[in-house]
């Protein structure tokens, strides 16, 4: 990459000679990548981009709070509530690509609403090298995009030539908190790779406080910018515990740890026996329908990093 100054002066320009004065819109998901692509476009076009937040129902613990605290002085921003209308149609959906194929969907279908509302023309991509690279090129063959509903869009990649650690220089050029930078990679679809099975809101309410767990105690042992992804899924699979003096039958949630570069392989490193006990002791105690606590030791290949 360019120096981090030159390159956001160039990208500016570029973006101001390709949209001009008309309507722009980013699907905004809190990652690093969509977020540094957000603002990296105001800074051409001002408020004509515009940064739609999805809630979907499905995403970490206080995430939109998040996203609204971060942005809102930021980017012209719209946050949707669309959580309904997301659960509806993942009910009872328990295969793992049919859920995604699913929120892919509903996501188009709130999102070219909001851009026929908002009148865009152009629709800004977070996407960086490795996205289109491991695509063999696919991404790039299209310059717009049809929505199901008849919206084109012209496509914008202002960050598409980076890595992943130059996203995250650019990022704190633009001035973005050292926190938002650093963040893990969080997939599209949420906590919905994150529950094994069909879904419904108290298996994402475990599946999400047992996350915000995992991420403060690995925040505390200061692991955060170290590992690549950390996280805790909520598998199916139920067992016998015994809380106090009864006995329970409660679900088995398993903690994921991985160091990886590009999430193309991830080895599960040693980590801090008193990090991953505190995690376990914490989640069977603070969340009453989890009676068991594993950890996965397994690296990419064979493993995938999600579990669903
Ligand atoms: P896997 O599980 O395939 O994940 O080893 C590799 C990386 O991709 C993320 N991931 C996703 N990201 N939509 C996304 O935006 C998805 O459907 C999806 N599935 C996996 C995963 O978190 C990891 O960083």
């Amino acid at each position: 990459m360019l120096d981090p100054s030159d390159f956001i002066n160039e990208s500016i320009n570029k973006i101001k000679k390709a949209v001009g004065n008309k309507k722009a819109i980013i699907a905004l998901s809190g990652g690093v990548d969509s977020s540094v692509a957000s603002v990296l476009t105001s800074r051409a076009i001002g408020n004509n981009l515009v940064a739609v937040f999805v809630d979907h129902g499905l995403l970490r613990q206080g995430e939109a709070d998040y996203v609204e605290k971060t942005f809102k002085n930021r980017l012209n921003l719209i946050t949707v509530d669309a959580k309904d209308e997301f659960l509806e149609r993942l009910e009872g959906v328990a295969d793992p690509e049919e859920k995604r194929k699913i929120i892919g969907e509903v996501f188009i279908n709130v999102f070219e609403r909001v851009a026929e509302e908002v009148g865009a023309d152009y629709l800004v991509q977070g996407t960086i090298a490795p996205d289109w690279i491991e695509s063999q090129g696919q991404i790039k063959s299209h310059h717009n995009l049809a929505l199901p509903h008849g919206l084109v869009l012209e496509i914008v990649e202002p960050i598409r030539e980076l890595y992943k650690d130059e996203v995250r220089i650019l990022g704190s050029e633009l001035g973005l908190p050292d926190e938002m930078v650093q963040r893990q990679p969080y997939p599209g679809p949420g906590l919905a790779v994150r529950v094994v099975g069909a879904l419904n809101p108290e298996k994402i309410e475990i599946c999400r406080k047992a996350n915000a767990i995992v991420e403060e105690e690995v925040k505390k042992e200061g692991l955060h910018g170290i590992l690549w992804q950390y996280f805790a899924v909520l598998t199916d699979t139920k067992v016998t515990g015994v809380k106090g003096d009864i006995r329970d039958y409660g679900y088995l949630v398993v903690l994921r740890m991985v160091e990886s570069l590009d999430a193309m392989t991830a080895n599960v490193p040693e980590l801090p026996w008193s990090m991953i006990k505190t995690i376990s002791q914490r989640i069977t105690a603070e969340i009453p329908e989890v009676t068991h606590v594993a950890l996965s030791v397994s690296d990419k290949p064979p493993s995938t990093i999600e579990f669903a």
